[in-house]
């Protein structure tokens, strides 16, 4: 007797232990992203521990590439062979593609009981929301017009920080007498296009918008967007000669070990200097694209939540709820270099050029002169960003003149529209 009961309660215990395997399976979310740096890497484990401490399993399916373009090529092809991850890092105008071709779930019972709409901000949500519903997790905001300056070298180049494209021109040419490469920078389409950001917006604010956002032919082949070219190619005389195919990080790196003057890049790249212990003020600077001061080129990296099976919905639900929860976003953000995807998190956990992006944001959206980062798929759908990289990048590499490029850029934006 005493044998069976002892064999039926093991039983139990088995058919309970494997209930509880199984249910934890289902805790497990795969998770498809393109962190792959020392920064990136860094805050996304601010993710997923805090996951983990909720019970919820990970499942890395990294894809390294800068701005996600190989990224969104693997999930292409995940997604056509009828096997999609459960969250994917994903930038604007790509989310509503995916929205728009039925590929992702519904975040709203989540979004409601905890009253997202009330603080996710407008400008966001325009792509977290498809056809009035909750499709993806907003987890930050960044903004492309920023450069990062090594402090030694500004201070021996006098200490002042460029207010225009004269003072940023002189600022370079004290760098290459200092013996350093003026500017850190890696030739790949995404990063061209995103100094191209600033170069634009360094030009007015209308100019950036009626370019980038209205697409508007005689803005993109004006006189105007010849002298963003020029610009262009100044920038690229200041550039070392192994500049070609270099990742983003590792031109961080060259400004960080003091081998290079700046880097124009976005705040993700403050991600790297913290990671590599340097300080915001003391080691390096932030200081937004010499003309841009009071305008902000964002983007937001938020998780595309796909349509999975119905099992594996929970821990998606539970993943949103955890990367909207406030502590979260203070926690990730201030590891990561850009701010909180909420208006109601507090500055007091971030440094000096945290705190300066979560105000610049809020000035600029509240002035108007808050735009899409067009590098970064916020400004227009892929096909149209491709079609100015391609632009773009040819013309930073000598392949096109300014006056090409800009009749170019008119062509390569109609056709693909
Ligand atoms: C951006 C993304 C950032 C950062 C950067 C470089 O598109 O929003 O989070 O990862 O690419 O990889």
């Amino acid at each position: 007797m005493r044998k069976f009961v002892t064999t039926t309660a093991i039983a139990a215990v088995m058919v309970a232990l494997g209930a509880g395997v199984s249910a934890r399976a289902a805790e497990n979310v795969e998770v498809l992203h393109w962190w792959t740096s020392g920064g990136e890497a860094a805050a996304l484990d601010v993710l997923k521990k805090d996951l983990e401490s909720k019970g919820i399993t990970w499942t890395d399916m990294p894809v390294a590439g800068g701005g996600g373009t190989e990224a969104m090529t693997v999930l292409r092809a995940r997604v056509t062979a009828g096997n999609a991850p459960t969250a994917v890092q994903m930038l604007g105008f790509d989310i509503l593609d995916w929205a728009k071709e039925g590929a992702l779930g519904n975040l709203d019972e989540v979004a409601s009981k905890e009253g997202w709409d009330k603080v996710v901000p407008g400008a966001l949500q325009q792509f977290s929301k498809y056809d009035g519903h909750w499709i993806a997790a907003p987890v930050n905001v960044h903004s492309t017009n920023w450069v990062w300056i090594n402090k030694a070298a500004l201070d021996k180049a006098g200490g002042k920080e460029p207010q225009n494209w004269d003072e940023l021109i002189a600022l370079l040419d004290n760098f290459k007498a200092q013996g350093i490469t003026p500017v850190a920078h890696g030739g790949q389409p995404w990063q061209d296009a995103t100094i191209f950001d600033a170069v634009v917006l360094s030009l007015g604010n209308d100019f950036y918008k009626k370019a980038f956002i209205d697409l508007d032919p005689e803005t993109l082949g004006s006189d105007q967007m010849k002298e963003a070219f020029d610009r262009m190619t100044k920038l690229r005389s200041y550039v070392d000669d192994n500049f070609s195919g270099r990742d983003w990080n590792l031109a961080s790196a060259m400004v960080i070990e003091d081998k290079a003057g700046l880097q124009f890049m976005g705040d993700w790249a403050k991600g790297e200097f913290l990671k590599a212990g340097k300080k915001p003020g003391t080691d390096f600077v932030c200081m937004r694209f010499p003309g841009t001061q009071g305008s902000v080129t964002f983007n937001s990296d938020q998780f595309a939540m796909f349509k999975v099976a119905d099992d594996k919905v929970p821990a998606q639900l539970a993943m949103a709820s955890a990367i909207e929860s406030p502590v979260f976003q203070s926690a990730f953000n201030v590891v990561k270099g850009s701010v909180p995807a909420r208006t109601d998190v507090p500055d007091t956990d971030f440094d000096d050029c945290g705190k300066k992006g979560i105000k610049d944001l809020a000035e600029a959206n509240a002035s108007g002169t808050l735009y899409g980062s067009m590098a970064h798929g916020h400004a227009n759908p892929a096909a149209v960003k491709n079609a100015i990289y391609d632009v773009v990048t040819r013309q930073f590499n000598g392949e096109l003149s300014s006056e090409e490029a800009t009749k170019e850029l008119v062509a390569a934006v109609e056709g693909a529209k």
